[in-house]
């Protein structure tokens, strides 16, 4: 079968299909495209978990993520997203996700990728928006480009955790010490040559080295500049989907669907970190 590639929005992104999963070939196409396009979105394949974790294992290195009581499959690879509960336990996270964001972007080696595999998908609603970092970035002025491409910023999954799930039993000790504060670029280089930024809601706690309310404004300029609707691709489920991002040039949002009407099973696979390649060093931010 020939391998299809077709784009999902302009500049950014590639719908996969008659990918042949033991093909060499079709993976030197596919895995050459992850890192160019920031999303691709696999269909027509029928995969189980075990597929899904070789599939993931084509991209990269894979890594389990912190939240352990959402590792509900016979693969702790796979975290599970999903409003699902059985026998009186949530099978997965639920509503997570709402902000914009890059998977991991609070640790020292932010994920390169992330790899969503839907499993139940509602008949409406539960869309995911993807938007390109790379477009975001070289769409400001000159004089913004110029002056973040030397800032850094601190990303913190306490912040991010403390304002997304407000009424849910806090972090336990072992999970905050698994997640301090770090601080990344707000411009990192991406392997393939372009600049992308690297930012967020809710994550990112404040700008370094700039007084807290002019960072603070610049970081509410760029998280609403990076996903102006000219940036964003809305990816629409369908059962099978196979979705995987590059966390380094996109940032993703979940968005809401009727969880009292339908069930939705998606199974995500992380694949393990980089640090974050900076324009400029941070002792020059400072
Ligand atoms: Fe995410």
């Amino acid at each position: 079968m020939a391998l299809e590639m077709t784009p999902l929005h302009p500049g950014f992104g590639l719908e996969v299909r008659g990918l042949e999963l033991d093909n060499e070939a079709h993976w030197a196409e596919v895995t050459a495209a992850f890192h160019r396009a920031g999303v691709l979105a696999i269909r027509g394949l029928e995969l189980d978990e075990a597929g899904h974790v070789a599939l993931s294992r084509r991209l990269g290195a894979l890594q389990v993520h912190v939240l352990t009581q959402f590792l509900t499959t016979p693969f702790p690879e796979i975290y599970v997203l999903s409003n699902v509960v059985r026998q009186g336990k949530p099978i997965g996270n639920h509503k997570e996700g709402l902000n914009w964001h890059s998977d991991w972007s609070y640790k020292e080696e932010p994920a390169v990728g992330s790899i969503l595999h839907a499993r139940v998908c509602p008949a409406e609603g539960a869309d995911t928006l993807f938007a390109c970092m790379h477009q975001a970035y070289e769409a400001l002025d000159a004089a913004t480009q110029q002056k973040i491409d030397g800032l850094f910023a601190v990303h913190s999954y306490a912040t991010y955790y403390g304002r997304a799930f407000a009424d849910r039993t806090p972090l336990s000790d072992a999970q905050r010490a698994a997640t301090p504060d770090v601080v990344h670029p707000l411009v990192r280089l991406h392997a393939n040559g372009r600049k992308a930024l690297f930012i967020g809601r809710e994550v990112v706690k404040e700008v370094l080295g700039v007084p807290p309310e002019e960072g603070a404004a610049l970081l509410d300029m760029l998280n609403t500049h990076a996903v102006s609707a000219p940036f964003i691709y809305r990816h629409k489920w369908q059962a099978g989907d196979v979705v995987a991002w590059d966390n380094r040039n996109t940032m993703h949002q979940a968005t809401d669907y009727d969880d009292t009407k339908y069930s939705r099973i998606m199974h995500r696979t992380t694949l393990a970190g980089e640090k974050p390649v900076p324009v400029r060093p941070l002792s020059v931010a400072a």
